[in-house]
């Protein structure tokens, strides 16, 4: 079926052609002014010119034609020439019966009729390195982005791509090697058999990464040696890859538990490293077509344009100590992702400090055919997550806050607000700490996804973890509270029913809001904006109070009405708890 939108669109283009004019006039849109009119159309102000007629007897002519059908009870004209369309409530109840007695768990979504393959780029965590809060943006909005595409039909993979092949590697292989120049690793005769045991825990990668960076900043001998020892790690020299596989293991499942306690999840944890093999051949194939040129001892790909506003310089192919980088590791996992997935998009949610990065890889890739023309390549990027000073977000040493330190304080922060509201007192400990646990998750990503991507904003625990106003802990409480209700009702032998012609204006307007829901989806999905989820979460769970004040279900006599609300009810709950996890963020049964 296909969304409310699509349908009165097509009933109003049915009736631009049945009086001659052309279909495309007939798009309508959710009214603004809703005291006039749920939905409106435009077209007659497009077609007045063309058909050379006034606006307003072209307006006349198409509502006149739609007021004979029996979806609306009112179609009126407003101003130069709108269309008004008021539903009827004979339709709002059919439609919204359809929603409600979805039983696939959809709420009346249908799923894409062409579905596609898409690739979700997104976490981008590096090995060694401790994930910081950088990389929880990504890890929100991708997750976001990721699980709308799968809700809405198309065949989606989420991938970490991890960043464990660059020089951050030779960095703490010759960090180790200064301190431990006896390790079998380092013996470059050896040919035996390495330790199985990791020689290093997660905790001495986290002490050791800053150190040797830190290090090769410092002093361009060591800054060589590291980048020595990386090219030799990717030429696959035994040693530094055994100790290399120790590293990736260690911080895998050290990523997977952060990432997991985030309630993000990858289908595929591939990295930087497995495009290894395919690089040779790329590179060889992008110097016959003559893509890739020498320069100064390395290999580089030109991408600039004619029409280039900005200088815009070359993709680095093979440096001249022969260490791939970056750039190279990014166009051989296209090569890759095209050979085992042949994807119709690929989305990378990253940064946006790296669009001139995307853009090298992307334009490399096209021009040079590894990638067709028929992929999307996009760059779904972000800004930053800010202090209070307006600068990326730190610890109070003005150190790079790690992601664990950040959810243990937001986790701490979701249980003093608990407290607070006096929720969850008497429950067992392991369900407060869960509860508490999926409180912070929501205070953290609704307050991150509620801005446009593209925007940077301030952390602020004490307004994001609030169980008032635009707030991840609001609408959880919004969700519990309606569960609670149905609950009690249930106790008393109450049940849902079918959803009868709205009482009041509130209810009207919730029942309004509920059917939005399938183009609110798609446009969020083809915009790559969760922050549309939000806002409809947040208005919707507004519309919704609205509606619970003016009615009172439990004491209502008549059992149809009764049963009605009650129907409604379950349905905005069903509604609320299906956005909210789109917007990777899980409703706790009570609180
Ligand atoms: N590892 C990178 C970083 O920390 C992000 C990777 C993003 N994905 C990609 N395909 N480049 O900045």
């Amino acid at each position: 079926m296909s969304s409310l939108k699509e349908q009165l669109s097509q009933l109003t283009a049915d009736a631009f052609v049945a009086c001659g004019y052309d279909a495309k006039y007939g798009n309508v849109a959710v009214s603004q002014r809703r005291e006039l009119a749920d939905y409106q159309c435009n077209g007659a102000l497009q077609a007045a010119k063309p058909y050379k007629k006034k606006p307003r007897d072209i307006a006349q002519e198409v509502a006149a034609k739609l007021s004979e059908d029996a979806s609306f009870a009112e179609v009126s004209i407003a101003g130069p020439g709108f269309v008004n369309l008021r539903l009827s409530e004979q339709f709002l109840s059919s439609h919204i019966n359809h929603m409600a007695g979805d039983e696939n768990g959809r709420c009346g979504v249908p799923t894409s009729q062409e579905p596609l393959s898409i690739i979700v780029d997104y976490g981008g965590a590096n090995i060694a390195k401790p994930l910081h809060v950088g990389h929880l943006r990504a890890a929100i909005i991708g997750e976001s982005l990721k699980r709308l595409c799968v809700f809405l039909g198309h065949k989606t993979l989420g991938d970490v791509h991890l960043g464990d092949w660059g020089l951050q590697m030779g960095q703490i292989i010759m960090e180790l090697e200064r301190r431990n120049p006896d390790w079998v690793y380092f013996d470059a005769s050896f040919e035996g058999e390495y330790p199985s045991e990791s020689p290093v825990t997660i905790d001495d990668l986290q002490e050791i990464y800053p150190a040797a960076s830190a290090r090769s900043k410092s002093d361009p001998e060591a800054k060589a040696a590291a980048q020595q020892a990386t090219s030799e790690l990717q030429s696959g020299r035994r040693g530094y890859m055994a100790l290399w596989q120790h590293f990736f293991d260690i911080s895998v499942g050290d990523l997977k538990h952060n990432y997991s306690q985030l309630d993000v999840h990858f289908d595929l944890w591939l990295g930087e490293s497995h495009t290894q093999p395919l690089v040779a051949d790329m590179v060889q194939q992008l110097i016959d077509d003559g893509h890739a040129i020498y320069s100064d001892g390395a290999l580089i790909v030109p991408v600039a344009e004619e029409s280039d506003k900005k200088d815009m310089p070359p993709l680095m192919l093979v440096k001249s100590n022969e260490s791939i980088g970056y750039g190279t590791t990014d166009l051989a996992t296209l090569v890759q992702r095209m050979r085992d997935y042949d994807p119709d998009e690929i989305l990378y949610v990253v940064d946006g400090r790296q669009q001139e990065h995307f853009k090298q890889v992307f334009r490399a890739a096209y021009n040079s055919g590894i990638v067709p023309e028929s992929t999307k390549l996009e760059h779904n990027y972000f800004g930053t997550m800010n202090g209070k000073d307006r600068k990326p977000f730190k610890t109070r040493e003005g150190d790079v806050m790690r992601l664990d330190d950040l959810i243990q304080m937001i986790m701490s922060k979701a249980e003093e607000r608990l407290e607070e509201i006096d929720a969850a007192a008497d429950y067992d400990a392991t369900e407060k700490q869960e509860i508490a646990r999926q409180v912070g998750i929501a205070a953290l990503k609704f307050a991150d996804l509620v801005n446009h991507r593209t925007g940077d904003y301030v952390f602020d625990l004490e307004r994001f973890s609030s169980f008032e106003g635009r707030t991840g802990p609001y609408l959880l409480y919004a969700a519990v509270r309606t569960r609670s209700i149905l609950r009690k009702a249930a106790d008393q032998g109450l049940q849902a029913g079918d959803i009868i012609a709205a009482a009041s204006d509130e209810e009207r307007e919730l029942q309004l809001k509920l059917l939005e829901l399938t183009d609110l989806l798609r446009f969020a999905s083809e915009t790559r904006a969760p922050n549309h989820l939000c806002e409809y979460a947040y208005s919707l769970a507004g519309a919704f109070n609205r509606f619970y004040a003016q009615h009172h279900i439990i004491n209502e006599e008549n059992k149809a009405q009764q049963a009605s609300w009650l129907g409604l009810s379950q349905l905005t709950v069903d509604v609320l708890v299906l956005v909210l996890d789109l917007l990777g963020i899980s409703v706790p049964e009570r609180m």
